[in-house]
């Protein structure tokens, strides 16, 4: 038997399989009644490409359709279309329904218990609604969910197939909460099972961590391949509809989304969170990256500490509190991460090149746009850094993507070469073009008013923005190109 397992191993090293390669006897010991066996346990399942659908009983490298590589992705064999069509034929309109006759359910949404992760989820939890919560390892999304399964009202069934439940109880003691009797806590990691104490339980919230630890027997690939991720999410997908539990699925993804599972089920899901920050800060921001019941843009910000995660309440203020006193190369920018505006330092350095090569190094800040600024600075401002190494940082370790914080980094770096700080009350806000202009952003009073919120005294501002402004009792500098903002932000300019 071995030698024919050996080889069919060999050739599917994704699911080691023994029977699949199309001979009815093994030649070494001539199990035929086990490659029978064989088969009517495969019947479970088949292998589908994800390019063209050609569908395989085994696995393959290479689709004999469409020619693609590793796009075989093993699928639960359901019942055929006919017989579909059969079943329905019972009731010729099964399911379809006129819209006129459907009737609205007011949404009543539940509290987290978190004001931040409620904001992030648009509200609030939705019932019924199934929510991807993805980050990288560690970063503390096991934590943000025990939080909120200690302080929401309603059934919790918390199901984890990576701690065991004496581990989360440790945790909770650690977190200082202290959940009632209504969240139940469940070691589990075939989803069959919990799908039985689902039905059961029938909680409020379900909370799967992770999904890349779930399994389903009928599959034969390990847990966390895109056929099991996809099933288990399929799965639960329907619980949720079906019972109106609201479903919590955990996934670890990397930046890039290197790893491939929890990825390809953000489309079926209806809400995609991403827990993010730096390993070496405390700051954590969970951010909305899809949400059928709400904004895409809002962010919540926490803190990491002895005690789990802690709302930052006005982050602006703590990303600012240690910013050194007339220091050159540091500016601030109100920056706005969806409806929230957001004061962060922006900190350049530049300083004499020691090797044949610049530096141009951005932490927090896209690097290809620092690599524009500082083309548009040569050019129109007449910036000589070609014997300069350039640094970028975005204090706290937040990552900024809008333009609008565009003009607070180009005059941070006139400032190191400078050696001339920027006026400390003074907030910057616009996006630098390539002619030098300043270009007008969104959103102009919410940033306003946060930097007036703070105590800054100026707010320079693209000048096209500056019409129909409200009247305030800050500052408000409208600049038409950045060497015109340079002047007027810079001491002794
Ligand atoms: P965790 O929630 O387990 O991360 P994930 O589920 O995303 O993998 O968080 C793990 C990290 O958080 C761990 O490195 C320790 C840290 N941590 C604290 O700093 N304080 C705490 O109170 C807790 C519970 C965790
Ligand atoms: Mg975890």
């Amino acid at each position: 038997m071995g030698f024919l397992h050996d080889k069919a191993k060999r050739q599917n090293p994704q699911t080691g399989d023994h029977t699949s390669i199309g001979q009815s006897l093994c030649i070494r010991c001539s199990g035929f009644l086990l490659y029978i066996v064989g088969q009517m346990k495969k019947a479970l399942s088949k292998y589908v490409c994800q390019s063209c659908g050609y569908e395989s009983p085994r696995w393959t490298g290479k689709c004999p359709n469409c020619q693609g590589w590793n796009s075989f992705v093993e699928e639960l064999a359901s019942g055929s279309a006919s017989s579909a069509r059969k079943r329905s034929q019972a009731s010729p309109m099964a399911g379809a329904v006129p819209i006129t006759e459907i009737t609205s359910i007011p949404q009543t949404r539940m509290s987290t218990g978190v004001p931040e992760f409620d904001r992030v989820l648009g509200g609030g939890i939705v019932p019924g609604a199934v929510v991807l919560v993805g980050g990288d390892p560690g970063i503390g999304k096991s934590t943000l969910m025990l939080q909120m399964a200690s302080l929401v009202k309603g059934v919790v069934l918390y199901v984890t197939g990576e701690e065991s439940a004496a581990q989360i109880k440790l945790r909770s003691e650690r977190l200082g909460v202290t959940p009632g009797g209504s969240l139940l806590v469940l070691a589990e990691t075939d989803i069959d099972m919990v799908d039985a104490v689902i039905d059961r339980v029938r909680p409020a919230v379900l909370i799967v961590d992770s999904i890349q630890t779930m399994f389903r027997a009928g599959l034969e690939s390990a847990p966390g391949t895109v056929g099991q991720v996809r099933e288990v999410a399929g799965l639960m997908m329907k619980r949720a509809k079906t019972l109106g539990t609201a479903v919590f699925l955990v996934g670890h993804v990397t930046k890039e989304g290197a790893i491939a599972g929890p990825k390809v089920v953000e489309h079926i899901v209806d809400t995609v969170l991403q827990f993010e920050g730096e390993k070496h800060y405390a700051f954590r921001v969970l951010r909305s990256n899809k949400n059928r019941f709400g904004s895409t843009n809002e962010i919540g910000i926490f803190e990491m500490g002895e005690a789990g995660l802690r709302e930052v309440t006005n982050p602006s203020e703590t990303f600012l509190a240690q910013r050194l006193p007339g220091a050159s190369g540091s500016t601030v920018v109100a920056s706005l991460e969806g409806t929230r505006p957001l004061l962060l330092e922006v900190q350049a350095l530049v300083t004499p090149t020691s090797y044949g090569m610049p530096q141009r190094t951005a932490t927090g800040f896209d690097a290809k746009r620092l690599q524009m600024l500082l083309a548009v600075l040569e050019k129109r401002v007449g910036l000589h850094l070609g014997q300069y190494d350039v640094f970028v940082n975005i204090a706290g370790g937040i990552r900024v993507e809008e333009p609008a914080v565009d003009l607070g980094v180009a005059v941070s770096i006139v400032s190191s070469m400078r050696d001339r700080s920027a006026e400390q009350d003074t907030v910057a806000v616009g996006e630098v073009g390539l002619g030098g202009e300043i270009r007008g952003t969104s959103q102009i009073e919410r940033r306003i008013q946060e930097a007036r919120k703070l105590g800054f005294r100026k707010v320079i501002v693209p000048s096209g923005n500056t019409k129909n402004l409200r009247r305030s009792d800050i500052e408000i500098i409208g600049v038409q190109t950045i060497e015109d903002a340079i002047g007027r932000m810079l001491n002794g300019s």
